[in-house]
């Protein structure tokens, strides 16, 4: 029988030290479960046409700028909290069908959009939270290459809630999957934290800090939403400047 293809895979816990040009051409997941992952998922299950991320505000109002104006929605955060003079914030519960269908949307948020704008010159970009983990799993584990999780994190730092996600599709591709994987220490590490942590996801994060800061601001039903796995059967893909709904994956 011939051995599996090795697939290496790297985990980055803040894209921080990373710049454009060394994810040039690579194969790439983000995660940013509270919340731009999931608000992301959530606007494309809901049948929103695209969404634009950006990393500045100033750009996201010029962009809006030259775009109609009913077809499109400025969506953000800035504290977890909507941006003034924007269309909506960043919790998935705004992005309905009746708000996003059809509607391109231009979205900044602190960690999440400017991690995937970091990545625009990537060969494959697909967001990844655990409400689209199954999604995520059958591309690639169809794609057989090698890849890179880069966790959006919280300002420069580590989020326990993205590295337990990264973790899992580790641990998932390994068991369910069966693929031969090469890690780095630091998909090790995140692996270890999804075997002890992912056990019950909402405990996680509610005790995260980002969660906790979240429901002190009255976000607290977000974390049910954003820690229900495979609720949502869609597979963002960044395309040049813009993230679509990917190729469905066979099931
Ligand atoms: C971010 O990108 O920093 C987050 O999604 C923040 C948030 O919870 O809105």
């Amino acid at each position: 029988m011939q051995a599996k293809k090795q697939i290496h895979i790297e985990v980055h816990f803040t894209p921080n030290n990373l710049d454009e040009m060394a994810l040039k051409d690579k194969n790439i997941i983000i995660i940013d479960v509270l919340r731009a992952s999931t608000s992301i998922v959530t606007a494309l299950h809901h049948g929103a046409k695209e969404i634009i991320p950006v990393s500045t505000v100033e750009n996201a109002v010029k962009i809006s700028g030259s775009l109609f104006g009913d077809v499109t929605l400025r969506a953000g955060e800035r504290n977890a909290k909507m941006i003034e003079g924007f269309n909506l914030g960043n919790s998935p519960l705004e992005y309905t069908e009746e708000t996003v269908k059809g509607i391109s949307i231009i979205l900044i948020t602190t960690n999440g959009s400017i991690a995937i704008v970091k990545g625009k010159h990537a060969k494959h970009l697909v967001v990844a939270g655990f409400v689209n983990m199954r999604s995520v799993l059958h591309f690639f584990s169809e794609l057989e290459s090698d890849f890179m999780i880069i966790c959006a994190g919280k300002e420069n730092h580590f989020c326990i809630e993205d590295a337990v996600c990264a973790g899992r599709i580790i641990n998932e591709l390994e068991i369910e999957y069966k693929t031969n994987l090469v890690l780095d220490d630091g998909a090790i590490a995140a692996a270890a934290l999804d075997r002890t942590f992912g056990k019950n996801i909402l405990k996680m994060m509610k005790n995260s800090e980002h969660g906790k800061f979240l429901t002190s601001i009255g976000f607290g039903d977000d974390l049910k939403v954003c820690a229900e796995i495979d609720s949502m059967d869609v597979l963002p893909m960044l395309s040049g400047n813009i993230i679509r709904s990917g190729k469905k994956p066979a099931v």
